[in-house]
């Protein structure tokens, strides 16, 4: 997945430090996830364009499909700090290769990033280093609703 990449659409790179940043976020958050049914703890981080960084962990249910997956409540905290564009998302679990996020969250990641990097991680030092637009291509926008 991160193969050539065409300059014109690639994100900006991300600082190394930011990055390392990002990934730790994840990984960290990750071990406070609420998997009891699944056993498929996840951890995700998103980077905020001023820099900030906020963590969810997926929340599961009893009833299955209340559970909100760890992407959707990191981007939750964002929203609720007064974020509204991410510059870069990370996605840890504990599979190898590291899981890519599931296409609900692709669709509420791309509601506030444009080609913004998202980094697939595990604990054993995967990382693979994506973009929303490889990961879905000619999303949906809020820009194609009528006024
Ligand atoms: N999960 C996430 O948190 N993010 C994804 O992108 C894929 C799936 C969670 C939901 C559920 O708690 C568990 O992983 C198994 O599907």
């Amino acid at each position: 997945m991160s193969g050539e990449r065409d300059p014109g659409t690639s994100p900006p790179a991300l600082a190394a430090p930011a990055q390392a940043a990002l990934i730790q976020a994840a990984l960290g958050a990750r071990d406070q996830a609420y998997a009891p049914y699944s056993h498929f703890s996840v951890g995700a981080a998103v980077m905020a364009r001023d820099g900030r960084i906020f963590a969810g962990v997926n929340v599961e249910n009893a009833s299955y499909p209340l559970t909100v997956c760890a992407e959707r409540n990191a981007i939750a905290a964002a929203v609720l700090a007064g974020a509204r564009e991410l510059v870069a998302v990370a996605v840890a679990t504990a599979v190898s290769p590291p899981s890519a996020p599931c296409g609900g969250c692709r669709q509420v990641i791309a509601e506030f990033a444009r080609e913004t990097t998202i980094l697939l991680v595990n604990p054993e030092g995967e990382r693979v280093e994506t973009t929303l637009g490889e990961l879905l291509p000619r999303a949906f926008r809020g820009e194609e609703l009528a006024p």
